[in-house]
């Protein structure tokens, strides 16, 4: 809706995972380059953890993006599968043929293709989203599948993506022996001030803004009291707060603006330009 007025090519403040936006402050440069170091090095399971909203899904697109073309990869973000599933899933994906009837034909089917990888020089990634919702036994499947080892080489590297509940069901004492394989691990946290105001800034500019629009500084305090630095709550108010601006006729967003845009999702007014006038008084 402010798109065009505000002289933009894309909506700046989309909820959607989409990589081009991706801000690399300190630990999304540094969480890309453990997850690549681990997955390169052959370093077998990795395990990414962080609150709602934090980015993890938008960092495994980054990484399936940038992975190199002797990198075979994976991506799983329906966590709720069977165990069968899971297995189909992973072999569709990495575009071994199908037809396999059993559990053992998938597990076989997959063990040719890693050994086949391994001679052609190649590595395999399989990148699982939303892990923490993996029941145990899918989990107990995936540490099979990283038995498929040679004596030097891990063949397969996993990287389980999850919010912080993942990390406390790895710490079930049926799932020890995966917890001790996985060699990396790294928790994302949200922004702190500073970084909030580098994240819109950011984006607006992705979004194409060339000073078209801005935020005054008392606006980037007030979405970050709101989102606590949590990206996608970020979104969520900067959102509302440039078609606040919008419908006032403004390319300065204000506190008052970001207010009004609290309120709004908070149900207790609507973005109207007549309710809008009036908060702004
Ligand atoms: N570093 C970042 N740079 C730019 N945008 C980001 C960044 N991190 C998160 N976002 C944005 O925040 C929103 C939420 O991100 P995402 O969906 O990746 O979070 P998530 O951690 O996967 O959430 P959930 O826990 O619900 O699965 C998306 O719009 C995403 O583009
Ligand atoms: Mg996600």
């Amino acid at each position: 809706m402010y798109q065009e007025y505000f002289g933009l090519k894309k909506m700046p403040f989309s909820l959607a995972p989409d990589p081009a936006f991706l801000y690399l402050c300190r630990q999304y440069t540094e969480v890309i380059s453990f997850m690549l170091y681990g997955i390169r090095e052959r370093k077998g399971f990795l395990e990414i953890t962080g609150e709602i909203g934090t980015g993890k899904t938008t960092l495994c697109r980054a990484v399936l993006n940038s992975l190199d073309p002797h990198t075979k990869s994976a991506y799983i973000f329906n966590s709720d599968l069977s165990e069968f599933e899971l297995l189909k899933t992973i072999a569709r994906d990495l575009g071994i043929l199908g037809g396999e009837t059993s559990k053992w034909d998938i597990i076989n089917a997959l063990n040719n293709f890693l050994l086949g990888q391994l001679e052609a020089g190649n590595n395999v990634v399989i990148i699982i989203d939303e892990a923490q919702n993996l029941k145990p036994e899918v989990l107990e499947q995936i540490r099979l599948l990283s038995n498929l080892e040679t004596d030097q080489e891990k063949l397969l590297q996993i990287v389980l993506v999850g919010q912080p509940q993942l990390r406390a069901k790895l710490a079930s004492p049926s799932l020890a022996q995966l917890r001790q394989r996985i060699s990396i691990r790294y928790h994302l946290n949200p922004l702190s001030k500073g970084e909030t105001e580098g994240y819109i800034e950011h984006r607006l500019r992705v979004a194409g803004s060339r000073g078209s629009v801005l935020f005054e500084g008392a606006a980037v305090d007030g979405i970050y009291a709101f989102s606590r630095g949590i990206p996608r709550m970020i979104n969520v108010v900067g959102d509302k707060a440039l078609l606040a601006a919008f419908v006032l006729e403004r390319r300065r967003v204000t506190a008052k603006m970001v207010k009004a845009g609290i309120d709004e999702i908070e149900g207790r007014c609507t973005l109207d330009r007549k309710s809008l006038m009036a908060l702004m008084k």
